[in-house]
């Protein structure tokens, strides 16, 4: 177990939260895995995806639910949850999908990913009328791992934008 205390977020944490997915997602996809986005293509990802005006919106519609770590008051993770958009034959927007799960590279590996899609689960079981689904990058091994331990499979596969870019991604599902 992790030291972490996990807790729903604030809307003045829009601005935190931002920054955090942000830094995260340039440490995974850029740094890690060596993602070549086109620059214009992750600015506008970035202006679009990890604004505080755009984290704010988020925070505020009453659809979907965020969580944060923190460790000394520190956010250091968050997941967030709503209504499925992910493109399956069998996905409705009244199914439950995971949006974001997001843990600080320097906080990883210490379970406070799995706490967090714990508590996203039982959100998600709760705020669903079929399977529970993830979009998930193809080469994220990480991440799959740890959502099959948790039952997921994988039931199709998109393309993502990133700009004009578009990412290989994985659907899976649960249910
Ligand atoms: C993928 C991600 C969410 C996982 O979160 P995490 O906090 O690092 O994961 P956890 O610590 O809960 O579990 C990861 C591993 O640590 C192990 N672990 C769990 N609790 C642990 C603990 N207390 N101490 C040490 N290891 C632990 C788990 O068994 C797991 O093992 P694995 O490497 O074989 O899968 C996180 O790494 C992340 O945010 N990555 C960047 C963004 C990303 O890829 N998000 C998912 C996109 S869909």
């Amino acid at each position: 177990m992790s030291d972490a205390e996990i807790r729903p977020a604030r809307l003045e944490e829009a601005e935190v939260l931002a920054a955090l997915g942000r830094t995260t997602f340039i440490d995974t996809f850029i740094h890690e895995f060596g993602i070549p986005y086109p620059p214009e293509d992750l600015a506008a990802y970035m202006d679009a995806s990890f604004s505080a005006e755009a984290t704010r919106k988020r925070l505020l519609d009453s659809s979907q639910v965020w969580w944060t770590a923190s460790i000394d008051g520190e956010i250091v993770g968050f997941a967030n949850a709503g209504p499925n958009t992910l493109p399956h034959a069998d996905a409705r927007a009244s199914h439950a999908e995971l949006r974001r799960l997001y843990i600080a590279k320097r906080a990883q590996g210490r379970g406070i990913g799995t706490r967090l899609l714990t508590t996203a689960l039982t959100w998600m079981e709760a705020h669903t009328d079929g399977p529970l689904w993830i979009g998930v990058w193809s080469g994220n091994l990480k991440a799959q791992r740890l959502y099959a331990g948790y039952g997921f499979t994988k039931a199709g596969e998109y393309k993502y934008p990133v700009g004009t870019w578009y990412d290989d991604e994985f659907i899976l599902r649960r249910g």
